[in-house]
């Protein structure tokens, strides 16, 4: 079975997905096919299909066309001025080979952001929207996810994620978003993504086939007061240090392991991501265990890590490995203890950056002081085991569920390319539903022993009654349609 993409690059299916169940996939199969979907989606691979191959002409002097380097400066303002300094930044930052953090993004460049410009005022940029291609990973939780079997345990997929969209003020309400969106939705499909998410606006995304589906953003968070009783009792064994390249290899490793335990869909980020997402804006850190015993080791036990977002300092992953010398209450713990000291020393500075007006990219620095309002969040989702191994009044701010909207081109398609089964299991550490893709026909998924749930027949009403929390899975794949 094929995925047969706009300009005729054929990505074999059986090639790029992990099977999994009683024909159980050698993980050296599974690192093989997730390597691949990993390079064909790299601006290294010289193949990668082009966004947006030719300009497009509009009419009325406009046209639609592809970034070049020498939009870069241009461009970097304008999106600072539709959305946000830091969106400039983060623009600027895509033209450079390598940005002012030294990092280079695995997928993105100036290459995949598109631009109106206006030729009769002198190719003035007037909208632009860009596009993130990633790997989601959809999970399998029948098979335990250990280090050695955790990519068997779902399906790799590539996605393709519109972002920065925006539209000068007076050339707004003409159509200009849908001429982008065309182009970036014909770039999924040359890239061979079925599914396209992007995070935004309730109700303008649904006009481009958007329907709300997968949550992101919620969570939970604390305050200065809120977090004393931790700092106060800090067990000095767990030390916090920044992340450095030589724990790339345990941060992947750790994410992929418990994001195959506990999460229905995850982004999955290969060696190379990490180093690139290691040397760019946000701050990783990882946690130590150091033993205090006389008979033991003094070496450091790397038991965590934990990875706070680059303009708001939240969490955003935070991530237990695989040991025995650390519980998930001393890892969240001994994390939450030095988060006021983090945002003193690293977040302050770059708060005061983010607020002031787009200039040039800089360095971040710092002011090593905190508001008397200061509070944070764990960005983790509804469900992580973090919130519930702390007392419950450490953490009492909660935010809501946002979401991502999903577009579906076209769900025969996807039906008939991957087979869906969803699980309730018992691995799932948070309780969340998981879903098990298999490549075959939709509907032909029978396992054996566990709770299962296939969409043959009545099954909807089965779902429905007999297991709750698959709805949730159900609307990420079917979500409602603009015309239900
Ligand atoms: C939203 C935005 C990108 C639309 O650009 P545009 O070139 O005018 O896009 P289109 O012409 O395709 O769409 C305009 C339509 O969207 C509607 N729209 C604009 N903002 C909307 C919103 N927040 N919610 C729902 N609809 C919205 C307009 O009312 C208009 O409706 P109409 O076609 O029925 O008259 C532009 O208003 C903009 O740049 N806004 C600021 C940046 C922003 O919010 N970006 C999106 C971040 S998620």
């Amino acid at each position: 079975m094929t995925l047969q993409t706009s300009n005729n690059n054929e990505l074999k299916v059986s090639d790029t997905v992990a099977h999994s169940g009683e024909t159980q996939t050698p993980l050296s199969d599974a690192q093989a096919s997730l390597n691949k979907l990993h390079s064909f989606i790299s601006l290294k691979n010289t193949s990668r299909p082009l966004l947006c191959p030719n300009p497009i002409d509009l009419g009325n002097g406009l046209v639609l066309r592809r970034a070049e380097p020498g939009d870069r400066d241009e461009l970097a303002a304008f999106n600072a001025h539709i959305h946000f300094p830091s969106g400039g930044r983060g623009t600027f930052d895509y033209f450079s080979p390598s940005n002012f953090e030294g990092a280079e993004h695995p997928t993105t460049d100036h290459t995949n952001f598109t631009v109106v410009v206006d030729t009769a005022k002198n190719n003035k940029i007037v909208s632009s929207v860009w596009s993130v291609p990633q790997i989601w990973y959809y999970g399998n939780p029948d098979t335990l996810a250990t280090e050695s079997n955790a990519l068997e345990t779902g399906v790799p997929i590539v996605v393709v994620r519109p972002e920065g969209v925006g539209t000068d003020e007076e050339y707004r309400g003409h159509g200009l978003i849908k001429k982008h969106m065309d182009v970036h939705h014909e770039w999924a499909r040359a890239l061979g993504s079925p599914l396209q998410f992007i995070g935004g606006m309730p109700q303008y995304y649904c006009r481009f086939g958007y329907e709300c589906a997968p949550e992101r953003i919620a969570g939970v968070g604390g305050t200065l007061a809120s977090l004393e009783p931790l700092i106060k009792k800090k067990d000095p064994r767990f030390q916090v240090r920044q992340a450095t390249l030589d724990d790339v290899d345990f941060i992947m490793t750790t994410v992929r392991v418990n994001s195959s335990r506990r999460d229905g869909i995850w982004t999955d980020v290969d060696q190379f991501g990490w180093t690139s997402i290691m040397k760019g804006p946000y701050h990783h850190y990882v946690v130590e265990f150091v033993s205090d015993s006389p008979e033991s080791s003094k070496e450091p036990v790397r038991i965590g890590f934990v990875e706070f977002k680059s303009y708001s300092g939240n969490i955003q992953r935070l991530e237990l490995a695989d040991t025995d010398v650390a519980s998930w209450e001393d890892f969240t713990s001994a994390v939450l203890a030095f988060v006021p000291q983090f945002h003193k020393e690293v977040m302050a500075g770059v708060k005061k950056q983010i607020q002031a007006p787009y200039t040039a990219p800089r360095k971040m620095k710092n002011s090593n002081t905190l508001p008397n309002d200061w509070q944070f969040f764990l960005s983790l989702g509804a469900r992580h085991p973090a919130y519930k191994s702390v007392a419950a009044t450490c953490l009492p701010l909660k935010r809501d569920p946002y979401y991502w909207f999903t577009r579906i081109e076209s769900v025969q398609h996807l039906l008939n390319t991957y087979t869906f089964s969803i699980t309730k299991s018992d691995y799932n550490a948070g309780g969340a539903p998981l879903i098990r893709l298999r490549e075959a026909r939709f509907g032909s998924v029978i396992e054996k022993g566990g709770q299962f749930v296939t969409f043959q027949g009545n099954t909807a009403t089965r779902i429905r009654y007999g297991h709750p929390k698959c709805v949730d899975v159900l609307d990420v794949l079917f979500p409602r349609m603009a015309n239900d």
